[in-house]
């Protein structure tokens, strides 16, 4: 009753907006969008099935955080009178929808979530490859981000040592002796030693790296990888033929998901990964030092990749939308070996 009370009131307030608040974006500096044939916009307007989609997709996340029902429909409401102009769009979300860096309710509704699952399916999935792994074995978190991930590790692995790495730093300091940061000078110069690391985990971060210089990263990686060393690859991902894991997945959401790429074509996974990275990364989190190339592929064509590299895949596990999450789409992990 409180909530739906509350939740009344904050429609209310955002739908009644008169003079919008100043807009701080002190952290912006310059987003890199590299052409990969659409842009994040390009969504909302090029097909009416894949909009329908990602608002059907995002408002059952919002719901389910206990954000209102219309939220979705009003961000997309603005987002589209400015689709021209991305950069223009999301300042005009700010201004007449919602500002995500102050709205209580939001920022609430998001530490509910952050602090529930966001790592609970994939972090289990990574335990299992680390669980072999002999004390004193070293772990390299390449693109950490926050370095959360490597927090959870860390606490649950006090023998290993674990590194997070990154192009753009805006890591947090966790406090514990086997976590460490160090910033990477180029999307393809890790600063760790030839043949050190026993496991590197890309969890999220391969998309962010260029059709153009993957080859590069990929063999950066198997520079500092011991012969024999694992990838856990974890990525916003569809695929053709892997059966997905029922128990952890939304299984109406995966269907429908699957049988739209199937009636579509590979295109519409494409733009709905890119509008989702833009909206998630640039508009929500204001992540604007992130490099944004929007490289996403199949499961399949992930693995064809690695492969020419010299990696072999040894497991699969495919997710698809996972049950509990807030932006994340549809996701796979794959686990190499050097
Ligand atoms: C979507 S974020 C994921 C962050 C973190 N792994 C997580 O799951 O919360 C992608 C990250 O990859 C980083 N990144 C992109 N290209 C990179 C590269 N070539 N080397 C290292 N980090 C990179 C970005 O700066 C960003 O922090």
């Amino acid at each position: 009753m409180k909530r739906n009370f509350i939740n009344i009131i904050f429609l209310v307030l955002i739908t009644t907006i008169v003079t919008p608040p100043p807009l701080t974006f002190a952290r912006r500096t310059k987003t890199t969008i590299q052409n990969v044939g659409f842009k994040p916009l390009d969504a909302l307007h090029n097909n009416p099935t894949l909009k329908a989609f990602i608002e059907n997709v995002l408002t059952k996340r919002y719901t389910n955080w206990g954000l209102p029902a219309n939220l979705v429909k009003y961000i997309f409401a603005t987002l589209e009178k400015y689709r021209n102009n991305p950069e223009q769009a999301r300042q005009r979300v700010y201004a007449e929808t919602i500002d995500f860096e102050t709205n209580t309710d939001w920022q609430e509704a998001y530490n509910r979530y952050k602090s529930a699952t966001k790592y609970t399916t994939t972090f289990s999935q990574i335990e299992q490859v680390l669980g072999s792994l002999p004390i004193g074995a070293t772990v390299v978190d390449v693109g950490c981000g926050n370095n959360i991930l490597g927090k959870e590790i860390a606490i649950n692995n006090p023998k290993i040592s674990i590194i997070g790495t990154d192009t753009y730093d805006y890591h947090e300091e966790h406090g514990l002796s086997n976590l460490n940061f160090l910033q990477q000078s180029s999307p393809f110069d890790i600063p760790i030693g030839e043949e050190s690391v026993d496991v590197i985990i890309l969890n999220a971060t391969l998309h962010h790296v260029s059709p153009e210089e993957i080859g590069e990263f990929l063999n950066e990686l198997s520079r500092i990888l011991k012969p024999g060393g694992k990838v856990i690859l974890v990525e916003d991902t569809w695929s053709e033929n892997i059966p997905f894991k029922t128990e952890e997945s939304d299984i109406e959401l995966t269907n429908e998901f699957l049988s739209l790429v199937e009636q579509y074509g590979e295109d519409f996974a494409k733009e709905y990964l890119i509008f989702n990275d833009w909206y998630s990364n640039i508009v929500v989190h204001q992540w604007d030092g992130m490099a944004m190339p929007y490289n996403f592929h199949s499961m399949e064509s992930w693995q064809t990749i690695f492969q020419n590299q010299g990696f072999t895949t040894s497991e699969t596990l495919f997710f698809g939308f996972l049950k509990q999450t807030f932006h994340k789409p549809s996701v796979g992990i794959i686990v190499f070996t050097n």
